[in-house]
């Protein structure tokens, strides 16, 4: 039986907060599942920390993950909170959750969720866990978050259809994805669809000399070029209109959008997704909590929660590089 601060943990609250990825109802039916066999209990906490503010907690049994492995989206739902953002909404959330039984909480979500997760634990001493959920990949402590994977997959096909058009039409296209403030899905995805630069948040980018390029490129017979922008970095349409009075060629941009966090979760996110959830029902049962679960060199990695925020993409250079290169 797991103890915590001298109390049993007999019941475990979990969410998903911000941002949907796919993959988080996979790693909910691993959290239900692993912890139902270990004989704890678990309620469903809908639509994150706004939900739980509302009180809107359901037990979740065995038979309500079924069918769900494979389904994009968040069976409980998910939202983004300013009341839960408060010290008071915090102390609210901890209230209710003692109201519930609920004797620990685990968060599935991005760097916003984490924070509101770690303040719950530091500052009120309610035992937390973070389960990376976002298609951004912007935590630290994991090579990959859930979600990133088949986001860069929906990307990439939109792009290769991006691509048709383009060549046959003769263009510039700006093709602007998501990622917050992390230009990781934008360098993965420039990698994978052969585009000719990316343009992340996280290093200057030297507009000038890429329209200079474009148009030496032009003067050789180059006749269409793929640039990706991650959407921290500037926006698609402005970038295309500079690239349009630059080089004096025909451009265009498309806004990839929520797009990227719907569909079908790959095998890769569901199983990623399932590895987590079941490692942070180990972290109930051995009564660690404040910590993060993720996966560094396919071996799951523990670390502190309020220490997973904020990531340096590690091959970001690598990436960027190989992007000129390639080209
Ligand atoms: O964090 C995931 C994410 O999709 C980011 O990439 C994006 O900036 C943000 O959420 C969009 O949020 P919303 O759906 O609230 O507009």
């Amino acid at each position: 039986m797991s103890v915590f601060n001298d109390k049993k943990i007999e019941k475990i609250g979990i969410l998903t907060s911000g941002g949907d990825g796919p993959g988080m109802n996979a790693a909910v039916r691993a959290v239900v599942r692993c912890s139902l066999n270990q004989g704890l209990a678990v309620d469903g906490i809908m639509r994150g920390y706004a939900g739980l503010l509302k009180e809107e907690i359901i037990p979740l049994g065995h038979r309500s993950v079924s069918n769900i492995i494979n389904r994009g989206g968040t069976i409980l739902k998910t939202a983004r909170s300013k009341e839960f953002g408060t010290p008071e909404g915090k102390k609210k959330a901890v209230q209710i959750l003692k109201q519930h039984k609920i004797d620990c909480l685990i968060v599935i979500g991005g760097d916003g969720s984490y924070r509101g997760a770690t303040e719950l634990f530091e500052v009120h001493g309610f035992p937390t866990i973070g389960l990376p959920g976002t298609i951004d990949n912007d935590l630290y402590g994991t090579d990959q978050t859930i979600g990133c994977h088949t986001a860069v997959n929906t990307a990439l096909e939109a792009i290769d259809k991006i691509r048709d058009t383009a060549h046959s039409m003769e263009r510039v296209f700006i093709i602007e994805v998501m990622g917050n403030k992390s230009g990781y899905i934008a360098a993965e995805v420039a990698l994978g669809a052969g585009a000719e630069e990316v343009i992340v948040p996280e290093r200057k980018f030297d507009f000038e000399a890429m329209c200079r390029h474009i148009r030496k490129g032009n003067d050789r017979g180059k006749i269409s070029w793929m640039v990706v922008v991650a959407e921290g970095a500037g926006k698609a349409h402005e970038i295309a209109s500079t690239v349009t009075t630059m080089t004096g060629l025909e451009t265009r941009f498309v806004v990839l959008g929520h797009v990227q966090r719907g569909g079908v979760p790959s095998g890769r996110d569901r199983i990623l997704a399932t590895r987590l959830g079941a490692a942070a029902v180990n972290l109930v049962i051995r009564g660690e909590f404040g910590k993060a679960v993720g996966i560094l060199q396919d071996e799951i990695n523990i670390i502190d929660l309020k220490n997973a925020t904020h990531k340096e993409f590690k091959h970001l250079d690598e990436f960027r590089n190989l992007v000129k290169i390639l080209t």
